[in-house]
């Protein structure tokens, strides 16, 4: 069932709980999205960048997940992250996305806000939702780079979630996209100060490192209703075929399935542990 972020994050918000949001690029780690979503009966976001969009095809991704989503009962959001412009997230509307982050932290404070207004506008004529970002998050993910954090600023995210109109805020609290940086530290100080006055669900990114399992907690309890997790994902997923490989048994395997469906289930243990972790389970 497809939903969008306004269907499930206000209530999380209120109820103190986050739902997770994965990225994916391929049929198997879709799956074991929706695989462990099903096995927890927790909503679940999945999310494509717009690397993935370029590898996999916007239509087979989008078709992919919508068509797995429709098969199951819990409620699933197909969400673009990290959308630099306008222009990708209206193809991803009109492709049937349910949800749409348009990125543009690095333009100054009234161009973020008049992209953020054009992008809302355009999705509510598909009832879908928009996230947007305030304060560009450090690290590398895909197209997105930043070098440095600029923390967002409680104030100004008052006044960008008031004047936006968007669904959902993604702030920069001190952690970082991709692997580990040296001087990635959630700032609890920080993300509280900002929940105190921003009403809309927070979105937590870059979150599969840099916090610990009581900050991840604590964050929830400072109004973070959606987290994202994608280098976790890769990961688990590039471990478990490294260890695969590594067994005798298996260093003549050759059949796609057997060797994927490896990665499959590492991913989806991974998708289940950080669900736990967000007290989405059973909540759809
Ligand atoms: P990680 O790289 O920490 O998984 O963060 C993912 C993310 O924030 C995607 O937008």
């Amino acid at each position: 069932m497809i939903v969008s972020l306004s269907e499930l994050l206000p209530r999380a918000r209120a109820k103190g709980y986050a739902i997770g949001a994965f990225n994916t690029t391929n049929l198997e780690i879709t799956k074991a999205i929706i695989e462990a979503a099903v096995e927890a009966k927790s909503s679940v976001i999945i999310q494509t960048s717009e690397k993935a969009i370029d590898y996999a095809g916007l239509n087979p991704l989008r078709a992919l997940v919508l068509e797995m989503a429709a098969s199951v009962k819990v409620p699933v959001v197909l969400h673009l992250d990290h959308g630099r412009t306008f222009q990708v997230a209206k193809q991803c509307l009109e492709a049937g996305y349910s949800s749409v982050m348009v990125d543009a932290s690095r333009m100054p404070f009234r161009d973020n806000v008049y992209t953020m207004r054009k992008t809302v506008a355009y999705a509510r004529k598909f009832k879908a939702s928009v996230e947007g970002e305030l304060g560009p998050i450090a690290g590398q993910e895909d197209y997105v780079h930043s070098a440095k954090a600029y923390k967002t600023d409680p104030e100004h995210a008052r006044m960008f979630a008031d004047q936006s109109e968007v669904d959902a805020l993604a702030v920069s609290v001190g952690l970082a996209h991709g692997l580990k940086l040296k001087e990635e530290k959630l700032d609890l100080k920080l993300l509280k100060q900002i929940s105190e006055v921003v009403e809309i669900p927070l979105v937590l990114h870059g979150a599969s490192k840099g916090a610990t399992e009581k900050e991840i907690k604590q964050a929830i309890g400072y109004g973070v209703a959606k987290i994202n997790i994608d280098t976790a994902l890769r990961v688990a997923w590039s471990s478990a075929l490294r260890a695969f490989f590594a067994a005798k048994e298996n260093k003549d395997a050759y059949d796609p399935r057997t060797i994927l469906t490896v990665g499959t289930q590492a991913v989806k243990q991974q998708v289940l542990r950080h669900m736990k972790l967000f007290g989405s389970v059973g909540k759809k």
